[in-house]
Order: C-alpha cells, then sequence, then structure tokens
C-alpha cells in the first residue's frame, strides 16, 4: 500500500510517498481502508517536533512513521477479541495512539472508532473526533449571556467552539490572524481580534471563558483578561507559558477569584460523538478548507502550519 513516512523531525520536505507493507490488525485492532483523514495541529507539531511535547515517545526522531490520527473510512480486516466492528463497516475516530491516517490503509484499536453516521460524508466524519473532543470540552462552562473568548479561533478546533458557545448563548470574541476574520465572521463570531495588531489581554473587556488554542502568555496576562469568577483553559501552545499555567496558574487563579489551568483533553468517541450528532442534525456546521490527495500531504501540512487553513483539512487517500 501507499504510506506518507517521515523518519526525522523537519519541514513538509521530509516526507515522502512509499509502498510499505499492508498491515495486520493485532488483537483487538481493526484495519481501515481510509477515505479521508483530516489534520490536525497536533500533526504538524508531530511533523516538526516542536513545541517540545510534540517529542514526548519519540526524543531522537518521530514517534510514528506515518502521521494522520483523525481517520475515516471502511473496516476491511478485523483482530482478534474484536467484538464491535465487522467487515464492511463505515468507522471515524482519532487514532492518536497508532496514527497512520496518511496511508491507504490504517490499524487502530476498536476502542477509538465508531460506526460513521450515515449523514456525514468520510471527510465531514473525519474532521470531528480531535477538534471535537476539544472543542465540546473547551466550551462546557459557556453559558447564556456570558463573555466568551477562544484564541486561535479560525483553526479547526476553533471553529467548532466558535458554533458550541454560540449554541449555548454566549456572546463570543474569536482572536486569529488577519486572514481569519471572514471566516471567524462567517462562522458565527459576534466579534474578531486580529492578534497581529492587538493583544486582546490588554483590551477590554474582561471574559468569563478563555479557551485558548495557541497559549504563548504569562498566567498574569491571562489573569488579567479574566472576569472574576472567570475560567481560563488552554489546550496547546509554547511549552513554557503551558507549565507556567500549570504552576503558577492554579495559585494566582486561586488568590484572584478565577480558574486558570490546562485542559488535558479526554479523548475517545464519547467524547466526540455529541457533536457528530449537532451536525448531522444541522445544528452545528462542517468547515472543509480543502481536500488533498496522498501525494500532497506535504502541501495540506504546510497549509495547516503556515496558518492558511479556514476550517479543517482533509486528505483523501483513496
Ligand atoms: N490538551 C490536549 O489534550 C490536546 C489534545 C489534542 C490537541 N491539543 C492541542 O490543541 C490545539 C488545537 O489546535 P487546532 O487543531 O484547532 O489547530 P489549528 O487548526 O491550527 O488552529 C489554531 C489556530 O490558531 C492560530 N494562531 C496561531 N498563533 C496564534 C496566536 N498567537 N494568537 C491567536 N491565534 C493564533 C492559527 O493561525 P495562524 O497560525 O495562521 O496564525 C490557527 O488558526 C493544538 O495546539 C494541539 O496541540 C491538545
Amino acid at each position: 500500500m501507499k504510506a506518507v513516512v517521515y523518519d526525522r523531525y523537519g519541514s513538509p520536505e521530509v516526507l515522502r510517498v512509499e509502498d510499505v507493507a499492508l498491515p495486520s490488525p493485532a488483537a483487538g485492532q481493526v484495519r481501515v481502508k481510509v477515505a479521508a483523514t483530516s489534520l490536525n495541529l497536533s500533526d504538524w507539531e508531530c511533523l516538526t517536533g516542536r513545541p517540545a511535547y510534540a517529542r514526548i515517545g519519540g526524543l531522537r526522531g518521530p514517534a510514528h512513521r506515518t502521521l494522520g490520527s483523525d481517520i475515516a473510512g471502511v473496516v476491511d480486516e478485523i483482530g482478534d477479541d474484536v467484538t464491535g466492528f465487522g467487515i464492511g463497516d463505515e468507522v471515524y475516530g482519532d487514532n492518536l495512539a497508532l496514527m497512520g491516517g496518511f496511508a491507504e490503509y490504517a490499524l487502530a484499536p476498536e476502542s477509538v472508532l465508531i460506526r460513521k453516521p450515515a449523514g456525514l460524508t468520510f471527510a465531514e466524519a473525519s474532521t470531528i473526533p480531535q477538534a471535537g473532543a476539544i472543542a465540546l470540552q473547551g466550551t462546557r462552562k459557556a453559558v447564556a449571556g456570558s463573555r466568551v473568548l477562544i484564541n486561535g479561533a479560525g483553526g479547526g478546533s476553533g471553529s467548532f467552539a466558535i458554533q458550541l458557545a454560540k449554541r449555548l448563548g454566549a456572546h463570543v470574541t474569536g482572536v486569529d490572524n488577519a486572514a481569519k476574520q471572514d471566516f471567524m465572521r462567517s462562522v458565527g463570531v459576534d466579534e474578531v481580534v486580529d492578534y497581529g495588531r492587538e493583544d486582546f489581554t490588554r483590551a477590554a473587556p474582561a471574559y468569563d471563558l478563555i479557551l485558548d488554542l495557541v497559549a504563548h502568555r504569562s498566567v498574569f496576562a491571562y489573569r488579567r483578561a479574566l472576569a472574576r469568577g472567570g475560567t481560563y483553559r488552554c489546550v496547546g501552545g509554547n511549552v513554557r507559558s503551558l507549565l507556567r499555567v500549570l504552576t503558577a496558574g492554579s495559585v494566582t487563579g486561586l488568590v484572584t477569584g478565577r480558574s486558570i489551568g490546562v485542559l488535558v483533553v479526554r479523548e475517545g468517541p464519547a467524547h466526540f460523538k455529541p457533536l457528530a450528532d449537532l451536525c448531522v442534525a444541522g445544528e452545528v456546521d462542517i468547515h472543509v478548507d480543502r481536500v488533498f490527495a496522498l501525494d500532497e500531504v506535504p502541501a495540506a501540512l504546510a497549509r495547516v502550519g503556515e496558518g492558511r487553513a479556514l476550517g479543517k483539512v482533509v486528505v483523501a487517500p483513496s
């Protein structure tokens, strides 16, 4: 089968398409003929090896030869002890532990997969698992009338998070680069901030909930941006900021009547299916930026890593 592989961290040029052996599922695993794999910032981080947390499990070189975790496709082989799926089932899920979605076939534990709803295409379904879990958990504290700010709102998780916070009745501000302002408006934000021109932590008003997809500021800046009783949660960003939030965040929050911390996103079908249900019901829209072929994975990753994607980028291996 064809797979996009790499052996060292670097730019998209380190990727190449190779013919590799068709893998066989171990006990508890299925083999999926991959129809679509959506890209996440985590794929870019594992490609470049930056921030440093992307090297966990792969200090000297990549932990996986083939990236791509959000897969959707058809089960074509099952391992021993698999009880939930049979050959021919249409499935999707976040295969973060094994990756391998930038290939014609991928192995996945059955526990990470769920049946694809008939109302979603493979490309649409592939956009949901990782970004959906982040968006659902990151907006859980949004309530009617609250002021919510999403930093990095023009990306994959952000476009779902905007819609979920709006559904809950919040007033939503989206922060991203200048080229994504119109996109954020089209998804439904009430206000936009161009991070190249304005520092949201220095502008009034204070927010009740901040979901930060790309943290890179000090704990004091986040405290400043929060209303009393407000909550700040980051899911990604540079290591320095994440460590500061982990260490000084809880203390600073406690003494100032705010909650500042890192959101460790729980993975698995139970954590993204509610969003898929909303998408099938037409209550949340899926924004697919572009669909690329397997040999275009370097270009697809560059589009995400260089911040040009509006919504989710998808690769269709077969
Ligand atoms: N905590 C967990 O358990 C967990 C699990 C999975 C993933 N994650 C993390 O969650 C995050 C999810 O990202 P995603 O897939 O939604 O990424 P994405 O689609 O790339 O979106 C991130 C957005 O942030 C923008 N951005 C970059 N720098 C910014 C800045 N300084 N201020 C404001 N916006 C900025 C990017 O645009 P430009 O680059 O063009 O500016 C992009 O639009 C990643 O950091 C990933 O590592 C965390």
